[in-house]
């Protein structure tokens, strides 16, 4: 079965065509440059701009990959959560797709999405502990299949690519700021001592990242001489103590995130893995800090290569697919969900 997926749920306008769970082509288009202007995603220019980009990237799919439209059996999209007028555009995409062409649909939780999206390069264990992390979500899961995901534990406040991205814009560095907080810190010696990692010494399997932002707001306050005057173009900035203040800000989230991962492992002995995924993944001390963790705890560490991790459109096929062929699907009534409220489980089941 081909399936096309639909990811417009943030700042990607990106579409891909799965063929029996194995990626066939993908398009994306980052707005990332257009909301770096803003120092943030922009939500009314998001949707415009997807609405501007989705057409063209479709045909431009197809010719690419040499697919014919009527081929397509089943669409997917993204259905949240996100920002409500950029799920719509995807959303009525694939809606106007699905019924002229006569394919199936199904709405995707992006989150679980993100999860998946390392079945596309290796088989996944299941059951296993499933840790997301990304610009607005920092989640912690039990994944007993690719349908089946129960919450441990979520952010209270502030996500960890959230937190990671606020101590990049402090000292002036460019939106999204969390791969350059990975790349100035990367080979130096975090002072341990100089962030909290919130809620660690308390039990329980929530996180919360909004006292360490003021903790780091009020570091770069006191030592003004970290923020950049100018911001870079691209270029990595020499500043004398701020690759230092950028490992020390990513040694915070990535410990904070392990000893979380670390209590979930344990209170789940049974899961043969930790499956990292979501933007934030792609941070080298996170992956190192975390693939330690399992080391120590006898589990296999599971991250997606790093262009899988970022949003991508065919992390929905993949999952998308695997749903209709499950018999999962949904009619035309599918309604977007917004960031902050609970995705339904509102399938119809097909031929079970
Ligand atoms: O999953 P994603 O592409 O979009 C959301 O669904 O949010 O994640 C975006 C987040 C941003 O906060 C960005 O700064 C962060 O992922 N990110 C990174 C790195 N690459 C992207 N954070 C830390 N280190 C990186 N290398
Ligand atoms: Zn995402």
């Amino acid at each position: 079965m081909i399936c096309l997926g639909v990811e417009t749920s943030c700042d990607e306008t990106a579409l891909a065509l799965t063929s029996d769970g194995v990626l066939i082509g993908e398009k994306l288009a980052s707005q990332e440059d257009l909301h770096a202007l803003f120092g943030g995603v922009v939500p009314e220019l998001a949707s415009r701009e997807h609405l501007r980009k989705c057409s063209a990237l479709f045909s431009a799919l197809l010719k690419e990959t040499g697919v014919p439209a009527g081929s397509i059996g089943a669409v997917a999209v993204a259905r949240g959560p996100g920002l409500l007028g950029s799920l719509l555009v995807g959303m009525n995409l694939a809606k106007g797709l699905a019924l002229g062409l006569g394919a199936g649909l199904v709405g995707v939780n992006h989150l679980h999405a993100h999860l998946m999206a390392v079945g596309l390069e290796r088989e996944v264990p299941f059951p296993s502990v499933g840790l997301l992390i990304s610009g607005g979500h920092t989640h912690l899961y039990l994944i007993r299949s690719p349908f089946e995901f129960e919450l441990l534990g979520r952010t209270l406040d502030d996500a960890a690519g959230e937190a990671l991205d606020k101590a990049a814009k402090l000292v002036n560095l460019p939106y999204p700021g969390g791969k350059y907080i990975d790349l100035l810190g990367r080979g130096v010696t975090p002072d341990k001592a100089l962030f909290p990692r919130p809620l660690t010494s308390s039990p329980g399997l929530d996180f919360s990242f909004s006292g360490l932002k003021t903790s780091v707001a009020r570091h770069v306050a006191a030592n003004a001489s970290l923020k950049l005057a100018v911001l870079p173009d691209h270029a990595l900035p020499d500043v004398p103590g701020l690759p230092r203040y950028c490992a020390s800000v990513n040694w915070a989230v990535a410990d904070t995130l392990r000893i979380k991962a670390g209590r979930a492992l344990a209170a789940h002995p049974d899961a043969k893995a930790l499956i990292v995924a979501g933007g934030v993944a792609a941070n080298s001390m996170i992956r190192r800090e975390l693939a330690g963790l399992c080391d120590r705890a006898g589990v296999e560490s599971v991250f997606p290569s790093p262009g899988l991790c970022t949003d991508n459109a065919a992390m929905i096929a993949f999952l998308g697919e695997k749903l209709v062929r499950a018999g999962f699907s949904h009619g035309p009534d599918l309604a977007a969900i917004p960031r902050g409220r609970l995705i339904p489980l509102d399938y119809s089941r097909l031929n079970m």
